[in-house]
């Protein structure tokens, strides 16, 4: 299975946002990152289900929702039929993760448990064979453009060896944040499938260009490991 490459349009022109889909997608994006932030869980607000609408409405890849959201159980619904084929949301706010992992399956969408940098990978464990995919942070979540935090690279090996002593060799490790030419070789060497870029797809080059270039990169990688 190749790597999936899923540009974050958090870093796109928001005024102009059919655009980048358009232009990512002609480079080969898997999937559309959308993130989510209330000004409570992140320093940052972003944007909510009507724009994920909006999204649905132009894109042909799926939409992959990252809720980064205080009160994640309270809005799963509205991003599921406002659009969302991937839904991931932060261990560190949910008390009752299971259950929630159990309601976003309940919705027909893919679920998702993110990782914060400081968060042990021992967070998983007790639903490491309920997800669908486990999306590791490589920065500290609520702005594009952060510098990757190395540590992360060994946690997705980490992740990748809970998931399958579990059973669960199907789950998919996505990560986000600072990944670019340079990241994405070592990260996919350590069992990522699915990456997420932000500024490296939006803030060079053409966005095109700059997710075939990630693609190629990625795909490499699994060909001859780092
Ligand atoms: C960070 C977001 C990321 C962000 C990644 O809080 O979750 O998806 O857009 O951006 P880059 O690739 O610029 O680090
Ligand atoms: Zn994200």
């Amino acid at each position: 299975m190749s790597v999936q490459i899923a540009p974050s349009i958090l870093s796109a022109d928001f005024a102009a946002l059919g655009a980048a889909v358009a232009a990512v997608e002609r480079g080969g994006a898997d999937f559309i990152h959308v993130d989510v932030m209330d000004g409570h869980f992140v320093p940052n607000i972003t944007i909510g289900p009507p724009v994920v609408k909006s999204l649905r409405r132009v894109a042909k890849v799926p939409l992959d929702v990252h809720l980064m959201i205080a009160d994640p159980d309270r809005y799963i619904e509205a991003f599921a039929s406002a659009g969302a084929s991937m839904i991931s949301v932060h261990v560190e706010v949910l008390p009752h993760l299971h259950r929630t992992l159990q309601a976003l399956k309940a919705l027909s969408v893919k679920a998702g448990v993110v990782l914060n940098p400081s968060t042990p990978v021992s967070a998983l464990e007790q639903v490491a064979g309920d997800v669908d995919f486990v999306l590791v942070m490589s920065v500290n979540p609520g702005f594009g453009g952060q510098q990757f935090i190395p540590r992360s690279t060994r946690k997705v090996a980490e992740v990748r060896a809970l998931l399958d002593a579990a059973g669960n060799r199907d789950a998919l490790i996505e990560i986000d944040g600072g990944i670019d030419l340079t990241t994405a070789p070592q990260v996919v060497a350590a069992g990522a499938r699915i990456l997420v870029a932000g500024h490296a797809v939006f803030s060079g080059g053409t966005p095109e260009q700059a997710t075939r270039q990630l693609r190629e990169k990625a795909n490499a990688a699994l060909v001859a490991p780092q």
